[in-house]
């Protein structure tokens, strides 16, 4: 199309910059920016739909038997969660609110998995009332599971989930799969684990979890898990267990910097991943359905924050203060995460300065981007920041007393609210009048 490019910043194919300004799909962001407010989160229905083909088509062409389980925890609007039970994936859920919005959304409670090292009594009622397996983290834990379906009078079928041991290139507050992490329980251990599964009353052991991090940018350490996966497989197996499927759990990491960053695509992790598990799965004599758990993979890149600049601040630097800070887009205050910017007025215009954007949060950490390249920015302009499709509205919160803001869904030539913005008067909604004021 003339006057459209996607050359700077190696935008991914969504994005476009069209007479200057950035588009979403086939959406102008300074429009929508104008039309429904700022902050404003932006998704792309078929960006979803085009990186979860990607990732399925890449493992069903080496196995039939794949099921993918979205992770909810990314990103869990209802409109989201749709849209991934239309695709047929289910979901790895880690709260009884992801497993309710994962079935009211259409999933099936047997493409789910109730995951989590730490759930209440009730969490376990729910999983066994709805039919959907748990993966257990400790035996102190299976056994509260075995009295609930017990009480319950029915079986619920269960895997535990197995702590690999690894050290894995990613930052670690998500590096899940450490030996000292407090998720899962030791390859050495797991057996015993499944022997007393095996004699619990109403316990059924039908799978293997294991999860080894998130925003991993090289496939080896996922080819290392399958090999754990397989083996400590091997050894249910000859338990006696009947294992219906090994959970591999989330997925491959996204170049969130798209100079600097490269990442593997899906082919190249299933061309790592699959002939282990292949190999693996051969050897234990069993053909298990595999299952994947990618959030970040599928929907990281479909989405674009815009906030709108309150205000320049020269100093010792140049400040744009925007109306959206780490109660919107937490990744770069926790994860020191790096984020594209874009001016999405003068999407093309040349570097005029260099800028840190920095939110409303009375916290001097508040920062979401550190020394851009940018092109001049002033009052009212619209920042698109990359890439905030996971883990962005999923980690907000209302500090400061500031309203949640809305989410927009676009879809070719449509586009809707997944999510009003909350208002002030939605703070005080769950707040109570104490008796005595
Ligand atoms: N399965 C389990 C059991 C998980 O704990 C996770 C993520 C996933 C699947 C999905 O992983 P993914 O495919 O998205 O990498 N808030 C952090 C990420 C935390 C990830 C926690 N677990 C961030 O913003 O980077």
């Amino acid at each position: 199309m003339s006057g459209t490019t996607n050359v700077c910043m190696n935008l991914p194919p969504h994005l476009t910059v069209r007479e200057g300004r950035l588009h979403i799909g086939s959406h102008d962001t300074v429009a929508l920016a104008n039309k429904y407010g700022t902050p404003l989160y932006v998704t792309d229905e078929q960006r979803i739909r085009s990186n979860f083909a990607a990732y399925h088509d890449a493992l069903t062409g080496y196995y039939d038997r794949v099921q993918m389980l979205y992770a909810a925890k990314a990103n869990g609007n209802l409109a989201v969660l749709k849209v991934f039970a239309d695709l047929g994936a289910g979901a790895d859920v880690f709260s009884a609110g992801e497993l309710y919005l994962a079935l009211v959304a259409g999933m099936k409670p047997e493409h789910l998995l109730f995951n989590g090292s730490s759930k209440t009594p009730d969490d376990l009622k729910l999983a066994v009332q709805k039919n959907v397996r748990v993966s257990l983290d400790s035996v102190d834990e299976m056994m509260q599971l075995n009295e609930v379906a017990r009480a319950m009078g029915t079986t619920v079928e269960c895997s535990f989930r197995v702590n690999p041991a690894m050290e894995v290139p990613t930052h670690p507050k998500i590096a899940t799969g450490l030996a000292t992490s407090k998720f899962g329980i030791h390859a050495g251990e797991i057996i015993d684990a499944y022997r007393a599964a095996v004699e619990a009353t109403n316990i059924v052991p039908v799978g293997l979890h294991c999860h080894i991090g998130s925003q991993i940018l090289d496939v080896a350490p996922f080819a290392e898990e399958a090999a754990v996966l397989v083996k400590v497989a091997k050894q249910i197996t000859d338990l006696g267990v009947n294992l219906r499927f090994l959970d591999m759990g989330g997925g491959l990491g996204i170049p969130y910097n798209h100079m600097t960053e490269v990442a593997p695509t899906p082919q190249e992790y299933a061309d790592a991943v699959m002939p282990v598990f292949m190999d693996g799965i051969e050897k234990a004599g069993i053909r298990p359905e595999l299952w994947v758990e990618p959030g970040r993979n599928l929907i990281g890149d479909s989405t674009v924050l815009l906030t709108r600049v309150n205000s320049v601040k020269r100093t010792h630097k140049a400040f744009v203060n925007v109306d959206a800070g780490f109660n919107l887009l937490a990744r770069p205050v926790m994860y020191d995460a790096y984020h594209e910017v874009i001016v999405a007025d003068r999407a093309e215009a040349a570097p005029a300065g260099t800028y840190t954007i920095t939110g409303p949060i009375c916290e001097t950490g508040d920062i979401l981007a550190h020394d851009r390249m940018l092109p001049e920015v002033s009052f009212g302009d619209t920042i698109a920041i990359l890439d905030t499709g996971a883990y962005g509205f999923s980690m907000s919160s209302q500090y400061n007393s500031r309203p949640r803001c809305a989410e927009i869904m676009v879809n070719g030539g449509m586009e809707a609210p997944m999510r009003r913005a909350e208002t002030i008067i939605d703070l005080k909604m769950t707040m109570e009048q104490l008796p005595w004021q």
